[in-house]
């Protein structure tokens, strides 16, 4: 199996919850390496170029807010088959649909106020740990 790229964001209401620690312990031990990871907030801009292709959606003036209200921790992962397995171990993006003992289940309060973002394709984990890194701060230890 390929190993693949995922860009995770611990969302603001993960920072704000205290949660950072208790969200990347369970990402590791599911066996993601983490390659990058800063804290920053974004912008109102930032987040609408972010999540770009929500635009035009109802949800997404409600998003971009939500993603600019104060600090996230974007962070890119790898791991063979990242992209299914990181989707799993979160959850479905609405935490009343998430199942058991995910992430979102366990800890998201709403679907807008999710606690962790996860790369929907190989591609866009390529294209989002790009908007937030120069190719030369993602490191890889494997090996
Ligand atoms: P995320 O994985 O970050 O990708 C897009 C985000 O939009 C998603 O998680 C949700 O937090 C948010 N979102 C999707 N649908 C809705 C909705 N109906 N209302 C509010 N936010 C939504």
């Amino acid at each position: 199996m390929a190993v693949e790229r995922t860009l995770a964001i611990l969302k603001p209401d993960c920072v704000r919850k205290e949660l950072i620690g208790e969200v990347l312990r369970r990402i590791q031990d599911a066996g993601f390496e983490v390659c990058a990871l800063k804290m920053l907030r974004m912008s109102k801009q930032e987040a609408e170029g972010f999540y770009a292709v929500h635009e035009g959606k109802p949800f997404f003036d409600e998003l971009t807010d939500f993603m600019s209200s104060g600090p996230c921790v974007p962070v890119v992962l790898e791991k063979e088959n990242a992209i299914a397995d990181f989707r799993e171990l979160i959850g479905a993006t609405n935490p009343e649909d998430a199942e058991e003992g995910t992430i979102r289940s366990d800890f998201a309060d709403s679907i807008g106020e999710n606690i962790v973002h996860g790369s929907d394709s190989v591609e866009n984990g390529q294209n989002e740990a790009a908007y937030f890194f120069p190719e030369h701060e993602i490191v890889a230890n494997r090996g």
